[in-house]
């Protein structure tokens, strides 16, 4: 078996790392035009690479350096790992794994206390231990049955803005929010060209609409009209798809709604990964007009510095618990194993006796709030030491919003 080497990517080494990765998720070759595009957003820094012995590219890892909001509002840095592919013909021989390995280490000697991901499958990342952080929800709107409740979101104004302005204005406007929830991140400038190209100043059509409350601009949504006519229904209005429905108040969110639903000749208003928490249906005289479709994994996050993590997130009203973390593979980064006092006044290492043990890619899974320990004690991803300590665990890590990061990357 051929032998293979996995390195920091170089200077040049940019396009031939997106061409693989495009290849790797089956994307339409990557043309002098894609790639004028793109090359400002996709530098060499941050991204591993292997090569074959002939030194030919065969896998690459990449991220880019980004702010995570956890519960308590801190922003901690973070490695949003933005694209990772093996060659088809070099897969199952560990160069995932490798990269992994050496992502992993670089960004612990950075000194970067949180990576994290969108999986494009579930049964990937858990074992360099990433656990499923956030959620997002699919959800359907028949708008013939949709009636707003009286007054709900009238009290602002939507407009539609140009693609050249929203990609002026849009950016800052998003600022203004992004710290709102746990598990929102810091878009860089590097990401929005490719968001902006792809949807709204390319072929794709997506228009963009801004809602103005009593202290200006406060929200906008990202969206395309599909036409799901067909013989058999040839009445049927149109579909709207959200991209993104980001507002900086409930005012601002519900006049988005509101505006949506009173778009003429469409049939239905769908998101996709929307918040877990976001109340549409009670926006409405009916709630049964909402279908939630589906519920899908968001945001893959991976402790990297486990201590750092702990510290910087606040806790809810319990007497502290003492958690033994083990490392999913004990060579990843052994410096997380150990045991952790977390209570509502700071957490500290500790030699006491274990509450509970539990794998560094469960206790990531639980880190942004979402779920419960009493819950992954059942699906026996929790060791139970105190019988009363995952009560203890459920109220210290809970959050009051569902965390989501409603940021694809
Ligand atoms: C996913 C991908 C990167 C895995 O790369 P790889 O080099 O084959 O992974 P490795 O050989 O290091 O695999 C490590 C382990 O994970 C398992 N694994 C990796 N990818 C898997 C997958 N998609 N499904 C099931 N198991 C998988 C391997 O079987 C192996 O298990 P083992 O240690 O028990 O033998 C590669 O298959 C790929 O590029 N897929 C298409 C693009 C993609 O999905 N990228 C991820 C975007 S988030």
């Amino acid at each position: 078996m051929s032998e293979f080497h996995v390195r920091a990517a170089a200077e040049g080494e940019q396009r031939a790392c997106l061409e693989l990765l495009v290849e790797a998720l089956h994307g339409k070759p990557v043309s002098d035009e894609v790639w004028a595009k793109m090359v400002a957003s996709w530098p060499a820094a941050g991204k591993f690479a292997a090569f074959d012995d002939q030194g030919t590219l065969v896998g690459i890892a990449s991220s880019f350096d980004t702010e995570l909001t956890v519960p308590g509002g801190r922003k901690l840095a973070t490695a949003a790992v933005d694209g990772v592919g093996v060659r088809a013909d070099w897969t199952r021989r560990g160069v995932l794994t490798s990269m992994m390995a050496a992502q992993l280490a670089d960004l612990a000697a950075r000194g970067v206390p949180l990576a994290a991901l969108h999986a494009s499958e579930g049964v990937i990342y858990g074992r360099f231990g990433y656990g499923a952080a956030t959620y997002g929800k699919g959800v359907v709107v028949e708008r013939p049955r949709a009636r707003l409740r009286d007054g709900v979101g009238c009290d602002g104004v939507v407009r539609f803005v140009t693609p050249a302005e929203a990609v002026e204005r849009v950016p800052a406007l998003y600022r203004r929010f992004a710290g709102d929830r746990p598990g929102f991140i810091a878009r860089p400038d590097m990401w929005w060209p490719g968001f902006f190209d792809r949807l709204v100043t390319g072929d794709e059509g997506y228009r963009v609409a801004v809602h103005s409350g009593p202290d200006g601009d406060d929200g906008f949504v990202v969206y395309q009209s599909v036409d799901v006519r067909d013989r058999q229904t040839p009445e049927r209005g149109a579909l709207l798809q959200i991209r993104e429905l980001h507002a900086a108040t409930p005012r601002a969110w519900a006049g988005l709604w509101r505006f949506l639903l009173s778009v003429d000749l469409v049939s239905s208003v769908e998101g996709r990964g929307r918040p877990m928490d976001e109340p549409i249906a009670e926006l409405l005289t009916d709630p049964r007009a909402v279908n939630t479709t589906e519920v899908i994994d968001d945001l893959w996050v991976r402790l990297i510095d486990v201590l750092a993590a702990l510290e910087a997130r606040t806790y809810g009203p319990a007497e502290p618990v003492v958690l033994e973390v083990l490392e999913v593979l004990d060579r990843q980064l052994p410096a997380n194993n150990g045991r952790y006092v977390v209570g509502q006044s700071g957490v500290q290492r500790t030699t006491a006796e274990p509450d509970l043990r539990l794998g560094v890619d469960t206790l990531a899974s639980l880190y942004l709030g979402h779920g419960l320990f009493s819950d992954q004690v059942l699906a026996g991803r929790v060791e139970v030491l105190d019988e009363a300590a995952a009560a203890r665990a459920d109220t210290l890590f809970h959050t009051a919003r569902a965390p989501w990061c409603g940021t694809f990357f």
